[in-house]
């Protein structure tokens, strides 16, 4: 395998992805609209100057089969990580996102199944969000998976998920590949789609593939522009415009936040491994932080003065917990993380002050949200 088609390879993971697979020696073909959400308007970014060089680069669409046909030619190998992938802005376009999503996937799919290639792997990225709530345990009841949390509790300032059935308070565990598939979002449906779409037709097929589900995200190449996604971002260019930080619900919420770096390893040994094929992966750090501590530890990296409020506001839709039990892909491709949120972080901020300070475009998505009634 040496010719790899990386879709979305001018984004955040995509040309983190690139840089690694070139320096190994592949010959990475990008598929990328440079969509103005992550490039900007004059589709010129440092991610996009990064690449450009190095791969060879098609601009076109994944909606359009054409351009599928065109970057697919004397491919080994595609990772399809192009989609859209903000959680709240899937909420209000739901069109978009299924078509770039799901459509984008079929074409792919149709091309496999219809045409002569010779693509002996393909992985897509799937995420964290089509669990929905995490896994927890309840006292009584063992493992449950929380129903979404109702609009009264958390108008209350109750923000912990409860146990469905005994209505006690429960305790979170890690999310494994065989927990329960319940997203809450019509992002995490579109991811949950994609998987099962590569994964079915890859048997079909006998084309090995593999769904990788991302945790959350982070390090330097992220879109510090784009106010749709990752709050390591989002509290960056407020703290770095000296605008203050309205934390949501009370704070205690956690996600996995996962190095780049690390996410690049695992997609690669993904790519490697024939242990891989036909499976899905868990991604992550394997640790649960809350958004308190992500944006005190901000705050204190860029001693920065500004306020941080909890707000007690909420996304509805939003999970409380979420962090991945990392197992099974420990066992099957030797993957370990190497960064710790605070060697990550450190890395990220390092990067950040080097970049332009961006415009902060977040108080109008939240008033977007607000809008559509996705904010209380
Ligand atoms: N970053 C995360 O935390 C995270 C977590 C879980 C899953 N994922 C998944 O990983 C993948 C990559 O995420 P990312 O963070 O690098 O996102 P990103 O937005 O930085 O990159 C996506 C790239 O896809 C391109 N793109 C968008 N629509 C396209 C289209 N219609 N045709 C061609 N290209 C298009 C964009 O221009 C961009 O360069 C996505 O599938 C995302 O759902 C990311
Ligand atoms: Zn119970």
């Amino acid at each position: 395998m040496k010719n790899i088609l990386i879709t979305g390879g001018a984004g955040f993971i995509g040309s983190n992805l690139t840089r690694k697979l070139v320096e190994k020696g592949f010959n990475v073909t990008i598929l990328d609209n440079l969509s103005k959400q992550i490039h900007g308007e004059d589709q010129n970014s440092t991610l996009f100057k990064s690449i450009k060089d190095i791969a060879t680069f098609i601009k076109g669409d994944v909606c359009v089969k054409a351009d599928w046909q065109n970057a697919l030619k004397g491919q080994d190998a595609v990772i399809h990580l192009a989609a859209e992938t903000g959680t709240g802005q899937s909420m209000y376009e739901i069109e978009k996102y299924n078509e770039v999503n799901i459509l984008g996937t079929a074409h792919l799919l149709d091309f496999l199944a219809n045409e002569k290639h010779n693509i002996k792997k393909m992985i897509i990225a799937s995420s964290r969000s089509i669990y929905g709530e995490g896994k927890y345990i309840c006292d009584n009841d063992g493992v449950v998976y929380p129903n979404e949390r109702n609009d009264k509790d958390m108008a209350n300032g109750n923000f912990e998920s409860i146990c469905s059935s005994c209505g006690e308070n429960l305790i979170i565990t890690s999310t494994d590949e065989q927990s329960k598939i319940h997203p809450s979002s019509i992002y995490g449906i579109t991811k949950q789609q994609q998987e099962q779409m590569i994964l079915l037709m890859g048997k079909a097929l006998n084309i090995p593939a593999v769904a990788l589900r991302y945790q959350n995200v982070y390090g330097p190449g992220q879109s510090l522009s784009n106010p749709y996604t990752g709050i390591l971002s989002i509290f960056s260019t407020r703290l770095l415009n000296g605008n203050d930080i309205d934390i949501y619900e009370d704070g205690m919420e956690s996600r996995d936040f996962v190095f780049i770096d690390d996410v690049v390893d695992a997609t690669i040994l993904a790519l490697e491994k024939k242990e891989a094929n036909h499976q899905i992966f868990n991604v992550g750090s394997g640790i649960a932080t809350t958004v308190n501590e992500v944006a005190n530890t901000l705050k204190s990296l860029y001693e920065s003065e500004v306020k941080i409020s909890i707000s007690g506001k909420y996304r509805l839709g939003d999970i409380r917990h979420n962090y991945a039990d990392l197992s099974k892909i420990k066992k099957a491709l030797g993957f370990v993380p190497k960064f710790d949120f605070i060697s990550g972080i450190s890395k990220f901020v390092a990067w950040v002050k080097t970049q332009e300070i961006m415009e902060d475009k977040y108080e109008s998505s939240i008033e977007e949200l607000k809008q559509k009634g996705l904010i209380k």
